[in-house]
């Protein structure tokens, strides 16, 4: 009987053409792997993406918009995305914005100049799905209302409009989505409408003619590039091309499964790629978490291995080596937004984190990236447990209340650094023992393999260890 089903099973793989499902740990070689965020965002998907995209056919965009910021440096030279794939420097890909990202056409010129500067051609190679949903300039007005209203509680946002944007969508009758300008006088008369429900909701002036003649003149740019996202990916897939999906934010900013509220408004985790783009979940091969060799996040909330030192506004201060290892990290790393200007809370390792992202997402492997900002550093610790009213949680469970989380007591292990420059190490054996036992310790507690190490900025300051 189990025999029958399992030559079942191959002869209806065969005659699909599925393809084996040979997880590749370094996402080199399937023919659908992601890219996530592990922690809080920010930890450098961007310069995987672009590392990866070399091999790869199509690089697509499956969640939030211009909030995210991938900084990929070429030969030196700095490209700053937050709405586009970090594909498009790749002039062999196609890349697609999805059906879950959230578009903002003044995003969209803004990041399509510089490209054109450089002599990077990207209008034959980039794509917007017909579903994704619009970002508009009342969206971002009513962002800033919104963080206004929660004065003490605010969530620190971007104000690039997601949540108005992402709460439209829920809501159906106030959203706007990108096909519908394919049809202008619909468009039109449901943009009035949508303006005058927000304006009701969030009582702002609004020159609403004058931005919907703006959107006409965008929208005759954007039309040609409008598809239907869902097929496009599919078609790709069915044709044998190879497909990265590049995730912004991170899981801990996830809707459901961060730290909320202080979250961003869509799916950041391996979820996401399923909703925002119609790939279905067997189709992803692998897929790799980033995550910084320490921790950081942005705006509020729930943060347990912060150093409190890198906490406060202005621009990055002077540090007492050793002391200082919040703003030591904060200062070396450059822990500074690319879409916000805003610094960065900084912190130790937390392997909590780590575990559960991975629980969540499945990684088939992790980037550790920003090696190099420990350099310095004497000794390094990891978060390894936390413990509420005096019970360890097992591992895999993160409170879910902000009471809970800002309870919790971290356990940590410290290790020796290294203290020597990582910057021109070029593979494993070129590390320091120290870098190596970090490394292997952090596999360890995670319960799965690094197969990338991030030594520096550049494309090149990437050691692949499997
Ligand atoms: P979000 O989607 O907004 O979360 O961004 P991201 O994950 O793509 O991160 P981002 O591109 O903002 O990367 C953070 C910064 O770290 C960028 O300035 C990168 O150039 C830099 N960076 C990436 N990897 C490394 C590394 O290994 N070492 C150092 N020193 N810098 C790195």
């Amino acid at each position: 009987m189990l025999a029958n089903a399992s030559v079942a099973r191959a002869a209806r793989a065969a005659a699909s053409g599925a393809r084996t499902m040979a997880t590749s740990v370094s996402g080199l070689n399937s023919r659908v792997c992601a890219v996530l965020g592990g922690q809080w965002g920010d930890e450098g998907k961007g310069k995987l993406a672009d590392v990866l995209a070399k091999n790869y056919d199509i690089v697509a965009r499956f969640n939030g918009g211009a909030n995210a910021g991938h900084t990929v440096v070429v030969n030196g030279k700095k490209f700053a995305f937050h709405l586009l794939p970090c594909g498009l420097i790749h002039p062999h890909t196609q890349n697609l914005l999805g059906n879950g990202v959230a578009v903002d056409l003044d995003a969209l010129d803004e990041e399509t100049a510089p490209l054109e500067s450089e002599g990077i051609e990207w209008r034959n190679r980039l794509f917007i799905s017909d579903r994704a949903h619009l970002v508009t300039s009342f969206h971002k007005i009513v962002d800033g209302l919104q963080e206004t209203r929660r004065a003490k509680g605010a969530i620190g946002t971007t104000k690039k409009g997601m949540g108005p944007c992402y709460t439209a969508k829920a809501a159906r009758s106030m959203a706007l989505r990108v096909g519908m300008l394919r049809h202008w006088d619909s468009f039109a008369t449901h943009f009035r409408n949508v303006v005058e429900d927000h304006q009701r909701l969030y009582d702002f002036e609004y020159e609403t003619e004058a931005e919907l003649e703006r959107i006409r003149e965008q929208a005759s740019r954007v039309n040609p590039m409008v598809v239907d996202g869902v097929h496009m990916i599919n078609k790709a897939y069915a044709d044998g091309r190879s497909i990265i999906t590049e995730g912004a934010n991170a899981l801990m900013l996830d809707l459901d499964f961060g730290t909320y509220p202080y979250v961003t408004s869509s799916s950041t985790g391996a979820g996401g790629i399923c909703t925002g783009l119609g790939l279905s979940p067997n189709k992803v091969e692998s897929s790799i978490g980033v995550m910084k060799a320490y921790t950081t996040r942005v705006g509020s909330g729930p943060f347990p291995t912060e150093l409190t030192d890198s906490r406060g506004g202005g621009d990055l201060p002077d540090f007492a080596p050793g002391t200082d290892i919040g703003l030591h990290l904060q200062t070396v790393g450059a822990e500074i937004g690319v879409t916000t200007g805003r610094k960065r809370r900084c912190g130790w390792l937390d392997a909590v984190v780590m575990r559960y992202s991975h629980m969540v997402n499945g990684y088939a492997s992790i980037n550790i990236t920003k090696l190099d900002v420990l350099d310095e550093l004497e000794e390094v610790r990891i978060g390894v447990a936390y413990s509420l009213d005096g019970q360890v949680l097992p591992p895999g469970m993160m409170p879910s209340t902000l009471e809970d989380l800002g309870r919790v007591e971290v356990q940590y292990e410290t290790m020796p650094g290294w203290q020597t420059s990582i910057a021109d190490c070029r593979s494993w054996d070129d590390l320091p023992a120290n870098a190596q036992a970090y490394i292997r310790r952090v596999e360890e507690l995670v319960g799965c393999p690094v197969s990338w190490v991030g030594v520096g900025p550049g494309r090149e300051a990437m050691l692949q260890l499997c």
